[in-house]
């Protein structure tokens, strides 16, 4: 996967956001190894509650197209930020849960790519399944 492609690709997405409120756009896009994308954009509310993270919008859409953590090749961030442009812990949760812990997770900032990572790396000890058992 190419990072300058993943970019340009995450910044046409992130137009897409529907963020009346906070003006801060955010894309995610998880590559299968099929060569699908499954895409989100975070989705904003009035009632603010109901807002979607983009991460939590792109999960679900992974689960209902019959998708698993063994399809995924790479999962891609995006937010309007200029520092490191973190994934929230709502949505840290969401993605240890679907995702595999060292699945592959590229962070990048209006300004550039910042880093790769790994979904476990964002959320230590996390509690999972394994928790309830
Ligand atoms: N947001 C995301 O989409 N993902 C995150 O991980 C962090 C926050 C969104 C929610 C809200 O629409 C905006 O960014 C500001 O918090």
């Amino acid at each position: 996967m190419d990072k300058q492609v993943v970019f340009e690709e995450l910044k046409k997405l992130k137009e897409r956001a529907y963020v009346p409120y906070s003006h801060f756009k955010v894309a995610c896009i998880i590559y299968l190894k099929n060569g699908e994308k499954i895409i989100g954009v975070n989705v904003e509310n009035a009632a603010y509650n109901p807002t979607i993270c983009a991460e939590r919008a792109a999960v679900p859409q992974l689960v209902a197209q019959g998708y698993n953590k063994n399809d995924v090749e790479l999962v891609a961030l995006y937010t309007d930020s200029d520092k490191f442009g973190s994934p929230c812990g709502t949505c840290r949760q969401t993605l240890i849960e679907i995702l595999d812990p060292n699945q592959k997770m590229w962070i990048f900032n209006k300004n550039d790519f910042v880093g790769e990572y790994t979904i476990g790396y964002f959320l230590p000890e996390g509690f999972t399944a394994c928790d309830l058992a």
